[in-house]
């Protein structure tokens, strides 16, 4: 959003699309330069790895992380610089992080992009586009100066948990809105994501992905461990930390928006409510709205080269039962279960 100073100089508010400010190549300019793998290579040789759907994973401060993010992480954790209307969007992969980004997007720079605008930057732009991943763009000397620039507001997302987030922005005063989704739904996205850039002839079945989860063992995982340090951030610092769970989005998403923009300081005033402002972003990030634009469906991502329309779904709840046994269901429920006993979060019963 183009602003005047009072001399007359037009400058940024955020957030405003990655893409459009961050060099021009997006995700594409972000793997063009090579990572600062010499500065952490000691740390990242001396990690216990595993190896999932054919990623390298390593354990780092009790958490899996795919070996490409691991020096962005390093990098975050070093040298991330937050601000204090920093508001950073933090998600397991295949949880809902996509919706998520366009949500709150939408509605931080609403002022900006009106949300039935023709020209909004979503109906361009894929959401990772306009909301900048920092475990991977820090492992970028040159992307990382990118997020540095951006206007503030800034908007931002991480799959890290939260204990590996650093002091600065655990004890500062940016905002953190993290999505949760049921551990099963979840499996069963990172199932068919990985199957949209596994290798032909992979014999890798669900089952094995089943085991690997098990143990805790998929990328930003244990899942639990990552749930579990967010919901108890929110727990503790309900003002800083909002804990926001895909299922309760999917069944009253403009209660999702409403409560967002009221969290982030920029709740919806009775003259948008008025207008539809909050319905108009709940159809423009819809699921059947997003699915069918160019830049969801078509294209690449070069991070991991996944096709952008494997992040579009189904998009539902409870697919679950159509690709675990019942054994399966319990067995893995029961895990999660007593992972979070004591803690107040519950997803289904075992
Ligand atoms: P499914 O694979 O179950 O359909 P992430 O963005 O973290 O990778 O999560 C991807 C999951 O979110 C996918 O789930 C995807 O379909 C779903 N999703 C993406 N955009 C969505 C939207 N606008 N509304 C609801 N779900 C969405």
């Amino acid at each position: 959003m183009a602003m005047a100073t009072p001399q007359g100089t037009p400058y940024l508010v955020g957030p405003v699309p990655f893409e459009d400010v961050g060099g021009g190549g997006g995700e594409d300019h972000i793997v063009a330069v090579p990572p600062p793998e010499d500065e952490y290579a000691d740390i990242v040789s001396a990690m216990p790895s595993t190896t999932m759907i054919g990623f390298p994973l390593l354990r780092y401060q009790g958490s899996w992380l795919l070996k490409t993010w691991v020096t962005g992480v390093l990098s975050v954790q070093r040298r991330f610089a937050p601000r204090p209307d920093d508001v950073l969007l933090a998600s397991l992969p295949k949880c809902g992080t996509t919706w998520l980004k366009s949500l709150a997007f939408s509605t931080m720079a609403r002022a900006a992009y009106p949300p039935s605008a023709a020209d909004h930057p979503l109906l361009r732009l894929n959401p990772h586009q306009c909301v900048p991943f920092l475990d991977d763009l820090f492992s970028s000397g040159e992307a990382t100066k990118a997020v540095e620039a951006l206007p503030s507001p800034r908007l931002m997302n991480t799959h890290m948990h939260h204990s590996l987030l650093p002091p600065s922005v655990t004890a500062g005063k940016c905002k953190i809105v993290y999505v949760c989704r049921d551990p099963k739904d979840g499996l069963v996205s990172m199932w068919y994501f990985a199957k949209s850039i596994m290798p032909a002839g992979s014999t890798y079945t669900f089952s094995d992905m089943f085991e690997h989860a098990c143990h805790g063992e998929t990328p930003n995982g244990p899942i639990w461990d990552n749930i579990l340090s967010y919901w108890r951030a929110s727990r503790a610092h309900p003002d800083k930390v909002l804990f926001l769970r895909y299922e309760e989005m999917l069944l009253d998403p403009g209660h999702a928006v409403t409560n967002l923009a009221r969290f982030l300081g920029v709740p919806f005033t009775a003259a948008e409510e008025a207008e539809g402002t909050s319905a108009d972003i709940v159809e423009l990030c819809s699921f059947k709205a997003m699915k069918v634009l160019p830049a969801n469906n078509t294209g690449t991502f070069t991070m991991l080269g996944f096709p952008h329309r494997s992040l579009f779904r189904k998009g539902v709840a409870g697919d679950w039962v159509d690709h675990m046994t019942p054994e399966m269901a319990r067995r893995f429920d029961g895990i999660v279960h007593e992972k979070l006993r004591g803690s107040g979060l519950t997803f289904a019963a075992p």
